[in-house]
């Protein structure tokens, strides 16, 4: 299902800001690529490849001789992962073409490596799409995924949420997990669902199954002088701007509904929100926000078991 909010933009629109291209240290790639013995790979599929990012950032780790073959249900997202693949002269390297995870278009055993990023959590039934990804993955070829506990996120504490009473805490955790529980409902994918990846891959059949942590975190303290720490506080003030928390207003009222909430409760979270945010943004520029900025991604790797393996 392709997720639209009010405004009709394509899936996950919202998120392919500049400061997506922050999101990895590039030498925790490298030992990953070192680590699963990647020097071999040729043939690489990026499902759900948005306009590029995580594949075009893989690209850079692996053999120049790799082709990354993108596939995304958005036909937008297609022309701008060409364009994008060009404008950082990987035009060679990197194809896209439409295509849904869940009903791939590609003979079984053809590529050497699967990769996704941020998708399963967008999906109605994970399974499905992690069957697929092993289906045209070569025997002992690599999958290769990064899927966060996005829920983590919320019980990061800064210097404006250090002070809260439990009760405030409470209140914030118990929307946001509504809120998640209401997307899964209604067959939009699970948040959080990095953490169920790796029992998934074994109910699956797959094999040498790694997991790891992103060493990536997005601090942010005064005075806010790196590029990185730039680029977030441009994309949180645009946000907190017309009041956008994740999600739309109106995406988070369905969602909220559909989790449990209660209709005359939505008001009262959604300014509560609204509110932090822009708290959050007064002490940017009072110079006394600060936050370690901790995330919980997975990077989960697991191996098709080779044809000869009883
Ligand atoms: C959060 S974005 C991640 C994009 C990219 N992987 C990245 O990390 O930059 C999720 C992407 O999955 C795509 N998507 C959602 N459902 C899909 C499906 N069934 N098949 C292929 N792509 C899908 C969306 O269009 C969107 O581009």
């Amino acid at each position: 299902m392709s997720l639209k909010s009010d405004e009709q933009k394509a899936h996950s629109a919202e998120y392919f800001g500049e400061y997506r291209d922050y999101w990895w240290n590039r030498d925790f790639l490298d030992l990953m690529a070192q680590r699963l013995r990647l020097g071999h790979v040729r043939n690489v599929l990026d499902v759900g490849c948005g306009i590029g990012h995580w594949g075009q950032l893989l690209a850079s780790v692996l053999d120049k001789d790799s082709l990354i073959t993108g596939v995304d249900l958005e036909s937008d997202w297609i022309t701008k992962a060409r364009e994008r693949a060009k404008s950082i002269g990987l035009g060679e390297r990197c194809r896209y073409e439409l295509g849904d995870v869940t009903k791939l278009k590609f003979e079984e055993n053809q590529f050497d490596l699967v990769t996704c990023q941020t998708v399963l959590i967008h999906m109605k039934e994970p399974m499905v799409a992690l069957r697929e990804m092993l289906r045209v993955l070569r025997p002992e070829g690599v999958l290769f995924i990064a899927e966060p506990n996005n829920f983590a996120s919320h019980t990061v504490m800064s210097s404006l949420t250090e002070g809260w009473s439990v009760d405030e805490v409470i209140e914030r955790l118990k929307f946001n997990l509504t809120v998640e529980r209401g997307k899964q409902a209604l067959g939009l994918g699970f948040n959080s669902v990095g953490d169920l990846i790796p029992g998934y891959l074994n109910e699956l059949g797959a094999v040498e199954i790694d997991v790891f942590i992103s060493d990536k975190a997005t601090p942010f303290f005064p005075p806010y002088a790196s590029q990185e720490q730039q680029v977030n506080i441009r994309q949180a003030r645009e946000w907190a701007s017309r009041g956008f928390i994740g999600w739309s207003r109106q995406e988070l009222r369905e969602y909220f509904l559909a989790g449990g909430g209660e209709e005359k409760e939505f008001d009262h979270y959604f300014d509560i929100c609204v509110q932090d945010s822009k708290e959050m943004i007064s002490a940017i520029e009072k110079q006394t926000y600060h936050s370690a900025g901790g995330a919980l991604t997975y990077l989960i790797a697991a191996r098709k078991r080779g044809s000869k393996a009883t």
